[in-house]
């Protein structure tokens, strides 16, 4: 059975997700040019996004990758954040963009932004490719956003639910008889 029966609705084709990916590394590379660029991904969500987005960028860059733990395998966050998987080398100096797959409550962006400004980077500024603003508990303004979204739980193009759908090509809506079983 096809992973593709369990999306009620389809929010952004490959094509929309294309443009969007386009428009932002568009900006990035404008505001980057004579900076230090260095893209932290947060797995696993961010996959994908970055993989497009570092190469709709054309000055030059840098990446890493850093793995922390906020769902299991339900759909709203628990509040804890822990880094599971750190970045390999200092950040000082660096203008670091970090990238991220959906806001939602912004907790762990919060937590992961405050964490990262310790590390005397010499800027700092989010990128995600999905907002879910509805859902925000705490203050977080992202620099540049791919699109907002309804709150509705999310899969595909690196979402997951339960680590699954992450290879559905575009971006649906979970059926909520999916989770809610
Ligand atoms: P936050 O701390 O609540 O902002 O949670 C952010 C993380 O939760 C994201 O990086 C995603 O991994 C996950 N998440 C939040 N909403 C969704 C969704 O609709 N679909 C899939 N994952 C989600
Ligand atoms: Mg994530």
């Amino acid at each position: 059975m096809s992973m593709r029966n369990d999306v009620a609705e389809i929010l952004y084709s490959e094509e929309q997700i294309a443009a969007i990916v386009q428009n932002i590394g568009r900006r990035i590379s404008e505001d980057y040019k004579d900076k230090n660029l260095f893209m932290i991904s947060v797995l696993k969500g961010s996959l994908i996004f970055m993989a497009d987005l570092m190469r709709a960028i054309d000055v030059p860059c840098a990446i890493d990758f850093l793995s922390v733990s906020s769902y299991g395998s339900g759909t709203s966050t628990s509040g804890a954040v822990r880094i599971l998987k750190d970045l390999d080398s200092s950040m000082e100096g660096k203008d670091l963009l970090v990238v991220e797959d959906i806001l939602d409550s912004g907790m762990t962006l919060s937590f992961l932004m405050k964490n990262l400004s310790a590390r005397k980077p010499n800027s700092i500024r989010l990128c995600t490719l999905l907002d879910k603003p509805e859902r925000r508990k705490v203050e977080i303004y992202p620099d540049y956003v791919g699109a907002v979204v309804p709150d509705k739980f999310i899969v595909g193009y690196g979402l997951d639910y339960a680590e699954k759908y992450r290879n559905l090509p575009y971006i649906g809506v979970l059926k909520p008889e999916i989770y809610s079983v």
